[in-house]
C-alpha cells in the first residue's frame, strides 16, 4: 500500500489510493495513484477521492485543482472491472451514484479543476476528464467510453458530460461503437482544450495554474459559476444569473483592486 500523509492546513490524512500535494502556494494535484490497474476507480479510490474534495472546500487558500494519473500509461482506465464483476445490480447502482456525486463534487468545487490527461481516460476515466474545466492532454492519451464492450452503460455521467460537450451525433457514435479517440481528435471535437508531448504535460499544467492562482480568486469562482450553472438555463434565465453575479463582483476587494490597478496603472495585487 502506497499510503500518503497530507499534511495540509486541515487535520492530516491518510490515503493509499490518491495521492493529494500542495504543488506550489494554492496549488494541489491530485494523483490516482493505482497504475498497477492503470489508476482504475474502485469504491475506496472514489471515497478517497471525496475527502480530497472534502479537504479542498475547507481549505481557503486553495486556488487551482490538477488531476492527474499516475505512471505515464494511464490517467484512467475507467470503473475497476474486478470490483464491478462482483456487483449486483443495487450495488452497481449505488457505485454509480457514488461516482455521481464526488464527480459533480468535482464539476462544482469552488475553484478550478483542471485533468491532465496522461494516456488512457477511458470509461470512469473519461467521465473523471470530463467534469474537470479544462483537460490538456499528452500526445498518447486515448478518450473513450468503451462500455459497451462490457455489456454495460457509462455510470458517472459519460453519457450525459460526452453529449453536451461533442454534440449528439458524435456522442453516440463514441458511445455505440465504443472506440476511442486520439488526443488530437478530442482536441478537434472540443473536448480538449491543448495536447503536449508527453513530457511537457506537468510544466503546462502548471504554467496553466499558475496563471489562474495569480488572478482574483472571487472573480474565478464567480465565473466559474456562470458557465457550470449558465449552460443548463436558458438565455433569459442564464443573462439573469450573469448580471447578479456581476453586480455581487463590485461588492469584493478585488474589485477595488482590480479597477485601482488599471486606473494607476500598475499590476493588481489579489488578496
Ligand atoms: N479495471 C480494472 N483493471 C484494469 C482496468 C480497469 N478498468 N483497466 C486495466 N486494468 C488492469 C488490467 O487488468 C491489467 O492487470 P494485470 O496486469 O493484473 O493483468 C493491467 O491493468 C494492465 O492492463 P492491460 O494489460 O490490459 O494493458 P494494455 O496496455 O494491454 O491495455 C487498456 C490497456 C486498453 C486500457 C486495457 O487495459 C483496457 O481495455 N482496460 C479497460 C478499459 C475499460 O473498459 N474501461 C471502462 C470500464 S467501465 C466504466 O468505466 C463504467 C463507468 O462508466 C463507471
Amino acid at each position: 500500500m502506497n499510503a500518503t500523509h497530507f499534511e495540509g492546513s486541515l487535520p492530516a490524512q491518510e490515503f493509499s489510493n490518491i495521492l493529494l500535494d500542495e504543488v506550489e502556494n494554492g496549488i494541489y494535484r491530485l494523483t490516482i495513484n493505482r497504475p498497477k490497474t492503470l489508476n482504475a476507480l474502485n469504491a475506496d479510490t472514489l471515497k478517497e477521492m471525496d475527502a480530497a474534495i472534502e479537504i479542498l472546500e475547507a481549505d481557503p487558500s486553495a486556488r487551482v485543482l490538477l488531476i492527474t494519473g499516475a505512471g505515464e500509461k494511464s490517467f484512467v482506465a475507467g470503473a475497476d472491472i474486478e470490483h464491478m464483476s462482483h456487483l449486483t445490480p443495487i450495488e452497481g447502482k449505488a457505485f454509480a451514484e457514488q461516482g455521481m456525486r464526488i464527480f459533480r463534487r468535482l464539476e462544482t468545487l469552488r475553484i478550478p479543476v483542471v485533468a491532465l490527461v496522461n494516456g488512457y481516460a477511458l470509461g470512469g476515466g473519461c467521465e473523471l476528464a470530463m467534469s474537470c474545466d479544462f483537460i490538456l492532454a499528452a500526445e498518447n492519451a486515448k478518450f473513450g467510453q468503451p462500455e459497451v464492450n462490457l455489456g454495460i452503460t457509462p455510470g458517472f455521467g459519460g453519457s450525459q458530460r460526452l453529449t453536451r460537450l461533442v454534440g449528439r451525433a458524435m456522442a453516440m457514435e463514441l458511445l455505440v461503437t465504443g472506440r476511442t479517440m486520439s488526443a488530437e481528435e478530442a482536441m478537434r471535437r472540443g473536448l480538449v482544450n491543448h495536447v503536449y508531448p508527453q513530457a511537457e504535460l506537468a510544466d503546462e499544467g502548471m504554467k496553466l495554474a499558475a496563471m489562474i492562482a495569480g488572478k482574483s480568486s472571487s472573480a474565478i469562482q464567480l465565473t466559474k459559476q456562470l458557465v457550470q450553472r449558465g449552460q443548463d438555463l436558458d438565455l433569459d434565465n442564464a443573462c439573469v444569473m450573469e448580471s447578479d453575479l456581476f453586480g455581487l463582483s463590485f461588492s469584493t476587494e478585488d474589485r477595488q483592486e482590480g479597477m485601482s490597478a488599471f486606473l494607476e496603472n500598475r499590476k493588481a495585487k489579489f488578496s
